[in-house]
């Protein structure tokens, strides 16, 4: 991902801290230590309060009305598109489309790009280390056309085999689709040569940046890639409100996923013509709190400053990785020098449901299961890890408990 070279300036991350009250209280009669950030990252008050304020003066629908409360819905809106742009250095606002998440944002490319431009035979690829959000709506889309999909090995540190990649690109590939940070290993994929080498066989890329965009600057015109997804509630936002980016001449060429309000340019039963992207796919009313809530989201991140926020976050999970290093029996279950905010691991002796439940009594919330990767997974040959993820707000004393709880866990199974 991208790393600065200019020096980051100091930021005072206890004050930083004091912004999130849900920190700050006690589950199961312990302090929480929040550990689950890649689920779901945390609100500032003060993103919590631009969305109640929104609610309490500002409420009205968007892009219909001419009265004054309309307006200024619209324009509050309309501002995250303008702030998003700029975040993720978009060369247009026209190019960000608003979605309710990640997975929104996939099914649409795979149902309006996919749907329109796969033939039976051409490929997609993915990796192995993707999400089901990245692997579903591909397989119903090659259901649907006769698309094959291919997939990108992972190694046994859990980095992409990206020479098995070249081999897989072909004069068939038609999509490339990849996670940018990996919500199951941690690992952080070399988006932009995926991109590159990926044009080079005339096929179009989508990033998965649910995890990337929280974490580090991310730069549109930088990675080169043709769509990028990401959602607002793993970035400081609210939940059901996402991004869908797409290169301007590609949108252009797309046909509505959805049909409703606010997507038409003119409607008769004889027939109806479209409006022009983003909003040819955004039918009906949308979560204007939400979005609103997304540009406060932003509005905070960058007021820390993003590179601020990733070297702290780097920080954190090398100290988590090398704490947890130093416990006997634990395994990661991906271990890349590419690591980047999450740390998964297991034990041979205990299940990591048992684990992930004497934390949570505890007061340590991660997350345990198959992290919505089961293929991942089953390359490993387990069937669940325990996940800790770290975000800017998070301490080395939250590591210390999160190592202690582990400790307590294998007394039990000892
Ligand atoms: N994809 C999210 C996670 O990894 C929900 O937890």
């Amino acid at each position: 991902m991208s790393q600065t070279a200019t020096k980051i300036p100091a930021v005072d991350f206890e004050k930083i801290r004091k912004d999130f009250p849900v920190l700050h209280q006690d589950v199961n009669g312990h302090p929480l230590v929040y550990l689950d950030n890649a689920a779901s990252s945390q609100m500032p008050v003060q993103v919590a309060e631009r969305i109640d304020h929104y609610h309490r003066y500002e409420h009205s629908n968007v892009h219909r009305g001419i009265h004054t409360l309309s307006q200024k819905a619209t324009d509050a809106y309309e501002l995250t598109r303008k702030k998003v742009a700029q975040f993720i250095n978009a060369i247009s606002h026209d190019e960000i489309v608003f979605t309710s998440g990640t997975t929104d944002s996939i099914n649409l490319v795979a149902n309006s790009y996919g749907l329109t431009n796969f033939r039976e035979g051409d490929e997609i690829i993915l990796s192995e280390m993707e999400h089901h959000a990245n692997i579903v709506p591909w397989q119903m889309i090659a259901e649907k056309t006769g698309a094959v999909i291919k997939v990108i090995p992972v190694t046994d540190l859990g980095d992409l085999d990206m020479e098995a990649y070249k081999k897989l690109l072909g004069s068939r590939t038609k999509m490339v689709a990849v996670i940018h940070l990996s919500n199951a290993l941690g690992t952080v994929n070399p988006v932009k040569e995926i991109t590159d080498l990926a044009h080079d066989h005339g096929a179009v890329v989508l990033i998965d940046g649910a995890q990337s965009v929280p974490h580090a600057k991310v730069d549109m015109q930088e990675i080169g890639c043709d769509f990028f997804t990401f959602s607002a509630h793993k970035m400081c936002g609210p939940t059901g409100f996402g991004i869908l980016y797409g290169k301007k001449a590609l949108l252009d060429s797309m046909p509505p996923y959805r049909g409703g309000g606010d997507m038409i340019d003119k409607v008769s039963f004889e027939e109806t013509t479209y409006n022009v992207p983003p909003f040819r796919f955004e039918a009906g009313t949308p979560p204007i709190a939400a979005g609103i809530g997304l540009s406060a989201a932003i509005d905070y991140m960058s007021g820390i400053g993003i590179d601020a926020i990733a070297d702290r976050e780097d920080k954190l999970v090398t100290y988590a990785a090398d704490r947890l290093r130093e416990v006997e029996g634990l395994r990661f279950i991906g271990d890349s020098e590419t690591r980047a905010s999450v740390c998964a691991f297991v034990f041979d002796e205990i299940h990591a449901s048992d684990m992930g439940t004497i934390l949570d009594k505890r007061g340590i919330a991660v997350r345990t299961g198959h992290h919505c990767a089961q293929p991942i997974l089953r390359r490993f040959n387990v069937p669940a890890t325990t996940r800790a993820s770290v975000s800017f707000y998070n301490t080395e004393e939250d590591i210390d408990r999160l190592i202690d709880g582990i400790y307590y866990a294998k007394s039990f199974f000892e």
